[in-house]
């Protein structure tokens, strides 16, 4: 089954043909990063009008890339929620569209179900990517059909790297970050959430206070390199249960840095960066880090003990591309049990989206009428 996935929920224009949820024959990804690079942080309505600008081009471009007609698809998938009202829209529309002039079958899916299920995606490694995954195997064999990509493991053989339910998947974006349990395939129940901001929020607003480029993640990791990682302690939110809380440990950096800085409380965060050494900066970002992986691994800990049955874990969201949290995830639950998509699946893409309605399509869920899809810019997983 070929399905045409289209993604625009917040600053990528994306669109990708993938087959039976898993081997991914194009995947076209226009991010806006540059524009609001600028800004450091994304702007609603200039993302939709950008959406709006490369959107056809994306899609016929994905089309072309999997030397597929209109005639070869099977079905088209489209995120409706959550996400940017303007941007989500773009999307719709298209796909709406798109569904009624080709009479094609209408899926909407969720965007974090759609995280999830980058980790069933194969695809061939990009030469830019190797870097990322040197010392990892090869994907799983193309023609082992629901595999999923299984980085970790010295040479997992196709059964080994099957992913295996019920598990518990921890999808960590830049809007979200929430402890799942999945007992099957499309059966989502959230245990633990985050209270306040989310950890790839956290992230970037990080950066921001140490002068580091939006998105925040991969510059702190960057800038990190040469730091370290106990340097400065910060506390770990104490939130009960499985939830989270982000939003203390940002000021808690924002304090420890004005305080190393021996600056008062009320001097302005945006000046910081001024005053801030290359080393200091270098400190900060793995001390962060270290301590925003650790309390998103030790959240996952405890699921696990609440429910020793889980058989496999599933880091999904932009923010799975992080190394210290693959490496430390693999070492706390075994290298067997832990799956991250390869890298280019982790941000937004029309990959992941083919893949969640494909498994949508398979536990029997139907299509949805092209004249009456609405979108929403919050809901849960359901
Ligand atoms: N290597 C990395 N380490 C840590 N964070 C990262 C890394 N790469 C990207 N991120 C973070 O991932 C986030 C973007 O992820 P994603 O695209 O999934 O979020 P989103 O689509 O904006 O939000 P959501 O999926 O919740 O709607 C940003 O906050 C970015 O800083
Ligand atoms: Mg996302």
């Amino acid at each position: 089954m070929l399905i045409l996935g289209i993604e625009t929920s917040c600053d990528e224009t994306a669109a990708a043909v993938v087959e039976d949820g898993s081997k991914v024959l194009s995947n076209v990804v226009v991010s806006q990063i540059d524009i609001f690079a600028e800004y450091g942080g994304v702007i609603p309505e200039v993302a939709a009008r950008n959406h709006l600008e490369v959107m056809m081009p994306v899609v016929k471009k994905a089309l072309k890339d999997a030397k597929k007609t209109w005639d070869d698809i099977d079905a088209i998938a489209v995120t409706h929620t959550p996400g940017l009202l303007g941007s989500l829209l773009i999307g719709t529309l298209t796909a709406r569209t798109l569904a009624i002039v080709h009479k094609k079958p209408l899926y909407a899916v969720h965007h974090l179900k759609s995280h999830i299920y980058a980790n069933w995606l194969h695809a061939p490694i990009d030469e830019k990517d190797k870097n990322i995954l040197s010392g990892l195997p090869e994907l799983a064999s193309e023609d082992e059909g629901l595999s999923p990509v299984k980085t970790g493991a010295k040479n997992p053989s196709p059964k080994e790297s099957l992913l295996s339910f019920p598990l518990l998947a921890l999808v960590v974006s830049g809007g979200h970050t929430q402890i799942l349990r999945m007992d099957a395939h499309n059966h989502f129940e959230i245990i633990g959430t985050t209270r306040d901001d989310a950890v790839g929020e956290c992230f970037d607003k990080v950066a921001k206070i140490l002068g580091l480029p939006y998105p925040g993640g991969p510059a702190i990791t960057k800038a990190g390199k040469t730091g370290g990682k106990n340097r400065y302690k910060f506390p770990k939110p104490k939130v009960e249960g499985l939830d989270f809380s982000f939003s203390g440990l940002k000021t808690a950096v924002l304090r420890t840095v004005q305080k190393e800085l021996g600056l008062p409380i009320n001097h302005p965060s945006h000046d910081l960066k001024n005053h801030l050494k290359e080393a200091q900066i270098a400190d900060f970002s793995a001390s962060f880090e270290k301590t925003a992986t650790d309390y998103l691994l030790e959240k996952l800990e405890k699921a696990y003990e609440m429910y020793p049955e889980t058989k496999s874990f599933v880091i999904a969201g932009g923010v799975s591309a992080n190394e210290l949290l693959r490496e430390e995830a693999k070492n706390r639950f075994g290298e067997e049990k832990v799956f991250f998509p390869n890298p280019k699946f982790s941000g937004d893409n029309g990959a992941m989206v083919a893949a969640a309605a494909y498994f949508e399509i398979k536990s029997g869920v139907k299509p949805t009428d092209p004249y009456k899809l609405n979108i929403l810019p919050r809901s849960e997983i359901k």
